[in-house]
């Protein structure tokens, strides 16, 4: 068995499918920005600063420019096919990043990659588009003071970034269409359903009594035979820099720079007043003034370039000599990540998985044709969309202090299942699939901080994976479910032989090994800057001015299912206010309510 590669992570193996090849993009930063101050500057280039930048624009005399670590991968074939974004998960479209060993794992590290690319993670992430229970946005709302987040709310920001378009396939799904607005994000269902979706998504629903919804909609408990963020007229991903990115390429007034990674931002006394960039092919640093600083770097970069420019715990910054602008001990704490553990099981040939579209010739060139001839086939969906979501009998949780699972509120799962066609542990060469069991709503979160000045080491995390007894408890009991959801009537005439952990795991503590050993993360972190602790209410900085953040570090706490969704609607929630507060702050005289609060909380 190889090591753990986690979710989605095939670098290893692109080097030796050399049949495919991988057209990386050009580096295509003509224009290098001017010193003269702008309006706004972002930094990150992800769906959150993307929906920033698209508000703030629309007024032709503010000047905006976003600035990007990463490339612009919109001319990379293997960008737009969904199945290949296996061979965007590589070290040129992400920030390659481990966790710090953790002890409840036995000292395994897992992955924390993140996107780094024009589009942020919505350029390599798998697509999937939910938004879950409503009561999560409710909890928002009451945490941060912001009422635009509950869900009566936010609802009209979700409907305002995306739009639906039916996908004709030969199957059914429920899906509530009238969740969707004309934004510019292309919403769909899957062209065709895997071969073991349905039994699967069988399975749960015998099993725990759930019955099919549409996480999109409000609802989150049930079985969702997925949606996903793809084009339907030619199978593409629809992601932040090919929506939201053409519609900016045609205003004057802003510009999006890739190649850009900002090192520091300038403060004078508690202003922000600018930031440090290097241009990465160049090697050119440049400092660009801004009236406002937006950050929107993401969960994990966010707190990290804050503390590299003074703000954060003292103490840590004291220990690595960075001089202290503002002590904000909560930048870089509340971690919160959707983390899983894998079954491995084979697959007979007639099942699309990722071994029969890469590795094995015949069906590889098959499929190949199909979708180069007219979008069809395996290629253009992501190796099986649909999942369960569930609570766990209050049982699983006797004998343990503490109530944060069985006082969730109803309408939250514990649990999210799900099957993919993808080997999500180890790189067996036979055709496989995997399933995993998430804690949807943990208990514990991590932390991260740093360990040294320089920008280019990466952050320290802290993932704290089923990091109290309630989660080990959780997953513990989820993953006993899913290995004998194997055994249930409708996937049991396929008779698919556990590959990961195998037949003679059985005993509680080799169980737990298991459970360990393939801990993954789903890339979903959020809340290292969290609005209500961090920043106001009104996604300013604490006791700093001229400076705010936009992204998902700024979610209090997890949805119950995928994040994208969540953050593309918080960025347009976020921008209307910035809009608001920022035109009413033009008007002398005039009163902010937030301004006092936001003093008074400094
Ligand atoms: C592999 C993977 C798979 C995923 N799968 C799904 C999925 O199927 N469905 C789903 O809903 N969600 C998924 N997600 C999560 C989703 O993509 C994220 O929640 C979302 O992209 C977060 O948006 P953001 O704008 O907050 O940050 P990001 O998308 O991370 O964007 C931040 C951007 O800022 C840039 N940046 C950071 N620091 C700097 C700096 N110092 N200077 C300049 N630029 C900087 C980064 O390079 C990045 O491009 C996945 C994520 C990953 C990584
Ligand atoms: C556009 O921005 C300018 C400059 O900040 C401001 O004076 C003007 O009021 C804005 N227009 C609108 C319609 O908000
Ligand atoms: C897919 O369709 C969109 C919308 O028509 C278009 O902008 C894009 O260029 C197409 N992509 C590819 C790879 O053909
Ligand atoms: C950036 O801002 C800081 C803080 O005001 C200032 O000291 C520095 O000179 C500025 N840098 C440039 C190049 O303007
Ligand atoms: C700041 O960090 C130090 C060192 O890690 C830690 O001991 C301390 O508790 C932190 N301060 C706060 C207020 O969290
Ligand atoms: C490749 O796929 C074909 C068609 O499904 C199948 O018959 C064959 O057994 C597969 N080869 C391998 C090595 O799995
Ligand atoms: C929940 O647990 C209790 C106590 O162990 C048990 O009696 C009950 O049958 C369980 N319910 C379900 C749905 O499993
Ligand atoms: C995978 O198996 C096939 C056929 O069984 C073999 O030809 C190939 O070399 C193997 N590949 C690897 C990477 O082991």
């Amino acid at each position: 068995m190889h090591p753990v590669r986690s979710f989605l992570s095939f670098a290893s193996l692109t080097a030796t499918l050399a049949a495919i090849s991988l057209s990386l993009a050009q580096t295509s930063d003509a224009i290098d920005a001017s010193t003269t101050k702008v309006d706004y500057v972002i930094v990150g280039a992800g769906p959150a600063g993307y929906v920033v930048a698209e508000t703030l624009s629309r007024n032709a005399s503010v000047t905006v420019t976003v600035l990007e670590a990463g490339l612009d991968g919109r001319n990379d074939h293997n960008m737009d096919v969904p199945a290949d974004l296996i061979f965007v998960s590589t070290p040129t479209y992400l920030w390659e990043y481990n966790s710090q060993p953790d002890p409840n794992l036995g000292g395994i590290a897992p992955n924390l990659w993140q996107g780094r690319a024009l589009g942020g993670g919505s350029a390599v992430n798998a697509m999937t588009y939910c938004r879950g229970s409503e009561s999560v946005f409710d909890q928002w709302a009451h945490t941060s003071g912001n009422s635009g987040l509950q869900w009566s709310n936010i609802l009209n920001d979700f409907k305002a970034t995306t739009h639906y378009i039916n996908q004709p396939a030969d199957y059914q799904q429920t899906v509530n269409t009238n969740v969707y607005g004309d934004g510019p994000v292309e919403v769909s269902r899957a062209s065709m359903i895997d071969l073991m979706d349905r039994p699967f998504a069988m399975a749960y629903e015998q099993s725990f009594g759930l019955k099919e919804v549409d996480q999109t909609d409000g609802e989150g408990v049930g079985v969702d035979l997925g949606l996903s963020t793809i084009r339907v007229s030619n199978r593409t991903r629809s992601y932040a820099a090919n929506t939201y990115g053409y519609i900016l390429a045609n205003r004057n007034n802003v510009q999006v720079l890739p190649n850009s990674w900002v090192q520091k931002i300038g403060f004078a006394g508690k202003t922000a007043q600018n930031v440090t960039y290097i241009n990465t092919v160049s090697n050119k640093v440049t400092t660009l003034a801004g009236e406002q600083i937006i950050l929107a770097g993401g969960a994990i970069n966010t707190p990290q370039l804050l503390m590299l420019s003074g703000v954060g715990n003292a103490t840590t910054l004291n220990s690595v000599k960075i001089p202290v602008v503002r002590d904000i001990p909560a930048v870089g704490q509340n971690l919160w990540d959707h983390h899983f553990s894998v079954v491995v099981v084979q697959a007979t040939s007639n099942v699309d998985t990722f071994y029969q579209m890469f590795q094995n010739a015949t069906t590889a060139a098959q499929f190949q044709t199909e979708y180069l001839k007219d979008y069809s086939g395996p290629l253009g969906n992501v190796f099986g969309t649909e999942w369960a979501t569930y609570r766990l009998n209050d049982s699983v949780f006797n004998g343990i202090n503490g109530k944060h699972y069985t006082s969730l509120p109803q309408d939250r799962p514990h649990i999210l299942a799900k099957i993919g066609a993808f080997p999500a542990y180890g790189m067996p060469n036979v055709s496989t699939m995997s399933a995993w069991a998430t804690l949807a709503q943990p208990e514990a979160s991590g932390y991260i901080t740093i360990g040294s000045s320089s920008y280019t080491d990466a952050p320290l995390i802290h993932s704290n994976y089923y990091g109290s007894a309630a989660d080990k408890a959780a997953i513990s009991a989820a993953y006993k479910q899913l290995r004998s959801i194997f055994e249930s009537a409708p996937l049991k005439p396929y008779e698919m032989q556990e590959v990961f952990p195998g037949s003679s795991v059985t005993s509680d503590a080799d169980v737990w090994k298991a459970i360990q050993q393939s801990a993954s993360s789903f890339h979903h972190p959020v809340g290292t800057c969290a609005i209500g602790s961090v920043v106001d209410s009104r996604w300013r900085i604490k006791g700093l001015k001229n400076i705010r953040i936009v992204d998902s570090s700024t979610i209090p706490y997890l949805p119950t299912c995928h994040t994208q969704a969540s953050v593309y609607a918080v960025a347009h929630v976020a921008a209307q206010n910035i809009l608001e507060h920022d035109a009413a702050g033009s008007k002398p005289g005039s009163y902010r309510r937030e301004d006092s609060e936001s003093m008074h909380s400094s």
